[in-house]
């Protein structure tokens, strides 16, 4: 008997894009929702016949769902990056991909790597900035994209006004949907994360700190409350002297990767003068995503999901992933509770794992204190999500919605308009259905998980990463 393709699906390319399709219904989505969903994430795990490497490598495909007075639409296309661009033509990998070396002379390589080279490939999310709609990646540059149709329309240099290599995907932004918050990083033998605030209309940045550290640490997205940003500086990260090496045997950043030997660090920092506040310690952990941060009582609190060590970045390998049984690590949802003044980082698992994708009423509780987590839950064996979960971290209830054979994206949550309650709202997730060998966008209600409705895809997409809502409420979550 053939082997059942289950979550492997989720790592195989699909390379049909289309332009609006509209998407028959089943049950149905609330009168209410009306607006977009962009998702963006991997499209095409080969270059040049080769399997790239890296779950993180893969070339950028956008997904866009938009809600009207019709129904559902859907369409889909590739971002034509340098990097897709570079590997439609040339059948290579241009820069080096976080798992997969370019296939460039050692010359082109070293001199990648003190140039400071990165790839524009941008797979994990979306932002929008100045009325642009951008697909972004740990990176210089945003690729602007048309909203309707997905076409790539151009190429965003994202450090302009600032000292640094690149900027994280994960934007903050304030209530009034004014001012965004984000970090720009300059990677060395010392590491420098620069906090910057910048005008939502896509003006000039301005840098409010500058933090150096020895080696290279990792961060991958922040927190902020009303008052202060917080930095958890991954107690793992980059090895300079191995990517050094690395550019000449053909290594890459997984290869560099590991524990740099210090503990993780939670830097405070007040987030409209940059000062710093404090700095606080606490066991290495690694942390790729943050569900919330406020202060209560002279506490920040700060929820997220850390995992052990780097293997929550090395095992994400193609080959472990699309293995029978895939060695993963286990992310939880931890609660940090870091005192303004005294006393030490206190931790606190809030829900066992696997999960990932943590989200929260960002727009209405973004930096305040919320009361639901929602997230994607990953059973035993599996090697992706395999149910959407809801955490109540205040009565420690879980609710979870499932379907055997299936495998949900993360939920985004679209609050309902005109309402207090923080879980009255939708989930939208694309679900992986292998069985029927297409993809589908679930609908469910944020409050009790039951699913509303349905709209069938044309075809599969692989299993993507990060989507935003776009609409009246908007925007809804962490990547403005
Ligand atoms: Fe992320």
């Amino acid at each position: 008997m053939e082997r059942a393709e289950g979550y492997r699906a989720g790592f195989r390319t699909q390379r049909e894009e289309l332009s609006d399709a509209r998407l028959p219904v089943e049950g149905s989505f609330p009168d209410w929702l009306r607006g977009t969903l962009f998702v963006n994430g991997p499209g095409q795990f080969e270059v040049g016949g080769e399997s790239l490497i890296h779950w993180f490598d893969p070339l950028a495909m956008l997904r866009r769902f938009r809600f009207d007075d019709d129904g559902v639409s859907y369409a889909n296309r590739f971002v034509r990056s340098r990097d897709f661009e570079y590997a439609r033509r040339k059948g290579g990998v241009r820069t080096p991909f976080p798992g997969t070396p370019p296939d460039r002379s050692v010359v082109t390589r070293l001199r990648q790597l003190l140039s400071g080279t990165f790839p524009d490939n941008p797979v994990i999310g979306v932002q929008r900035l100045g009325g642009r709609f951008l697909a972004v990646t740990e990176s210089p540059h945003g690729l602007a994209f048309d909203p309707e149709t997905l076409e790539t329309t151009g190429r965003v240099d994202l450090t302009a006004g600032l000292d640094s290599d690149l900027t994280l995907a994960h934007v903050h932004y304030d209530h009034d949907a004014e001012t965004f918050w984000n970090l720009g990083v300059s990677y060395g033998r010392e590491t420098t994360y620069t906090l910057f605030e910048r005008p939502a209309d896509g003006g000039a940045p301005t840098a409010l700190s500058r933090l150096r550290f020895e080696g290279a640490p990792y961060v991958h997205s922040f927190a902020l409350t009303e008052r202060y940003a917080v930095l958890t500086i991954n107690a793992f990260g980059l090895d300079a002297t191995a990517l050094l090496r690395g550019a000449v045997t053909g290594g890459t950043f997984l290869d560099a990767f590991g524990p740099l030997g210090v503990p993780t660090r939670f830097v405070v920092l007040d987030r409209s003068t940059g000062a710093h506040v404090r700095t606080l310690e606490a066991p290495p952990a690694f942390v790729y995503h943050h569900a919330n941060a406020y202060e209560r009582d002279g506490v920040l609190v700060v929820d997220l999901v850390a995992f052990e060590d780097e293997r929550a970045v090395t095992e994400l390998t193609l080959r472990n992933l699309r293995s029978d049984s895939p060695a993963l690590p286990r992310g939880d949802l931890i609660r940090y509770r870091l005192p303004l003044e005294g006393g030490s980082a206190e931790r606190r698992r809030l829900h066992r794992g696997p999960v990932e994708f943590p989200m929260v009423d960002y727009r209405r509780r973004g930096g305040r204190p919320h009361r639901y987590v929602y997230l994607a839950e990953t059973a035993d064996g599996s090697a992706l999500p395999t149910a959407v979960t809801k955490v109540d971290v205040e009565s420690g209830r879980v609710r979870r919605w499932r379907e055997p054979g299936t495998y949900p994206g993360e939920p985004v949550f679209v609050p309902a308009p005109r309402s207090d309650a923080e879980d009255d709202g939708v989930l939208l997730s694309v679900l992986l259905s292998p069985p029927a060998d297409r993809s589908e966008l679930v609908c469910l209600d944020a409050s009790t998980l039951s699913e509303l409705g349905r709209a069938p895809l044309p075809h599969r997409l692989p299993y993507a990463f990060h989507g935003q809502f776009y609409g009246p409420p908007a925007p809804g979550r962490t990547m403005p």
